[in-house]
């Protein structure tokens, strides 16, 4: 628990001096960041800056040279496979892209998830009432027969983050929600990201270099510079500051 003015904040996902390099290239140079319960918490660094392998170590993708992940409580990198499945059901991901599976409808890229984690839902004969609701929460019922081809390059991301959903997890992650889609259709996503954020109360980890984005989901901001926490705080107090590396992300 940490004391921020008079509310105690829930800390769901901890980590600590994060190491990782390839070779010479040192990525991550002691990253730490901090998500709290209900948080909508938004990563900002330039491509290349080492976003998406911080999130592929918090998922247990990619394993850290050094530092530590705690996520609800359990130290990460102390797990075996059996507890990071278990541990993994309440982390939600939505990778770069949509990734759904190009030759199952939507119905079934639904249903996927839910088979795989039979042991937190039980063996559901009739999984259609859970995957019309998770549809309609993201606006879709409607797409339930229809193959991935057939779907719009919003609607991708729509049915992604439907998927995402429908295993009720208390963490999100997306890497670039907003990367690849025209300003409107952004601004959907952003928008539908921000509803279901309240009606699954999940705290979200939002990796982006979109400002907008940024400016409109983030409670609280960290900017990924050199592989550190280059500057933390609110967006317009970012947006403030007078430091050039700073002031590159707002130009
Ligand atoms: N599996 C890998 N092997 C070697 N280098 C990698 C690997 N994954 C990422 N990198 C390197 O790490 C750096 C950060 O990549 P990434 O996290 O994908 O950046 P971004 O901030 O754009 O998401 C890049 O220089 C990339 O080339
Ligand atoms: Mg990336």
């Amino acid at each position: 628990m940490t004391n921020t003015g008079n509310i105690q904040k829930k800390s769901i996902l901890k980590i600590k001096d994060l190491r990782k390099s390839f070779g010479d290239n040192h990525v991550l140079n002691g990253f730490n960041l901090e998500l709290f319960e209900g948080e909508n918490l938004v990563i900002m660094g330039k491509s290349g800056s080492g976003k998406s392998v911080m999130i592929k170590c918090l998922v247990g993708l990619m394993e850290p040279d050094s530092g530590s992940i705690h996520v609800l409580g359990k130290n990460l990198l102390n797990l075996n496979q059996l507890e990071l499945d278990a541990l993994r059901i309440n982390i939600g991901f939505l990778f770069q892209g949509s990734a759904l599976y190009d030759s199952m409808t939507v119905r079934e890229n639904l249903e996927f998830p839910l088979r795989r984690h039979k042991n937190k839902f039980g063996n559901l004969k009739d999984t259609t009432p859970l995957v019309e609701e998770t549809l309609k929460s993201v606006g879709l019922l409607k797409a339930i027969d229809l193959m991935p081809s057939e779907l719009s390059g919003g609607m991708k991301r729509r049915i992604a983050l439907a998927r995402t959903l429908i295993l009720k997890p208390k963490i999100i992650l997306y890497d670039e929600p907003t990367s690849g889609l025209d300003p409107i259709t952004s601004k959907e996503i952003i928008e539908l990201m921000r509803r279901v954020q309240k009606q699954y109360n999940t705290s979200s980890l939002i990796i982006t270099h979109d400002v907008d984005c940024a400016r409109v989901i983030s409670e609280r901001m960290i900017l990924l510079v050199d592989g550190v926490n280059y500057a933390e705080g609110t967006f317009k107090e970012l947006e403030a500051y007078k430091d050039e590396k700073v002031r590159a992300f707002f130009k």
